[in-house]
């Protein structure tokens, strides 16, 4: 996670952010420590990234790029509001034993926002922050086979905003049909359970959710899904992060997991 000391939003680079509305820092700052403490208690260690004065996204560690192993290839920003953070990352992945690689800097990419690996495959997502040809390379580069969609829908401007699977056994995966040019996602139906939720919980960023072992940590609302997720197994809470969504992210852009 990165530490929120430094967070505001200050520059509108995703429809939810708005540079005029204000952030209560001190709240902001207590619903990051009740997320960190959720994801502790559901038995993760948590480290934590310095914030950084002139990077306020930089709270967004989804972001910082997509890891495999000890690899980690960093993000090519498609903004450069947050082209700061890239270095930033770079350095503290090297700091922490990982091997660092870059993409071609012509082809964006923003990290676990964008994609994930899963077995044999690369799950990712092009056409508002990413491009395709990063996807392929990064497949490329660990082996593994690139399985992608388009998303068209600029309030969904990440996989992992409209997005998310679920620890159960049948690989069940949430998601927002309309986000995506394909909404049957019919490229991924033999690997996922996909499971649709409504605009409304889109809208709340209900896929934005974390995953820690069994429990699927939700930004706070009512969310209808919520009840078909604990139907499924899954150990369900829901931690506020309103002054986050104000940026345009909630819990899982809050995270990367580092293994
Ligand atoms: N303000 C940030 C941006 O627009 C939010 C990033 C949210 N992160 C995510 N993984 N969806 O880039």
């Amino acid at each position: 996670m990165g530490s929120p000391d430094n967070y505001k939003v200050e520059y509108s680079i995703n429809p939810w952010m708005d540079a005029d509305v204000e952030v209560d820092l001190n709240l902001a700052k207590e619903q990051w420590a009740n997320l960190k403490q959720a994801i502790e208690s559901a038995g993760a260690e948590v480290k934590v990234i310095t914030s950084n004065k002139a990077q306020p996204d930089l709270v967004f560690t989804a972001n910082s790029g997509i890891i495999y192993g000890k690899n980690v290839l960093i993000s090519n920003f498609k903004f450069q509001e947050r082209q700061g953070e890239e270095e930033i990352f770079q350095n503290w992945y090297k700091d922490n034993g990982f091997d660092v690689g870059r993409i071609p800097s012509e082809y964006k990419f923003e990290g676990r926002g964008d994609a994930f690996v899963y077995h044999k495959y690369l799950i990712g997502t092009y056409g508002i922050r990413s491009d395709k040809e990063a996807l392929e390379f990064i497949a490329n580069e660990f082996g593994l086979r690139p399985l992608v969609n388009k998303l068209v829908d600029e309030k969904f401007y990440h996989l992992d905003t409209c997005f998310q699977l679920l620890p159960t056994d049948n690989n069940d995966a949430i998601y927002y049909p309309k986000a995506f040019e394909d909404s049957s996602l019919s490229n991924w139906a033999d690997l996922f359970n996909l499971i649709p939720v409504s605009q409304d919980d889109a809208e709340m960023l209900t896929c934005n959710a974390v995953v820690i072992g069994n429990t699927v940590i939700f930004p706070s609302g009512e969310i209808s899904i919520i009840e078909k997720v604990r139907d499924l197994g899954c150990n369900v809470i829901q931690v506020d992060v309103s002054e986050f969504i104000k940026a345009g992210g909630a819990c899982q852009c809050l995270v990367i997991s580092l293994d």
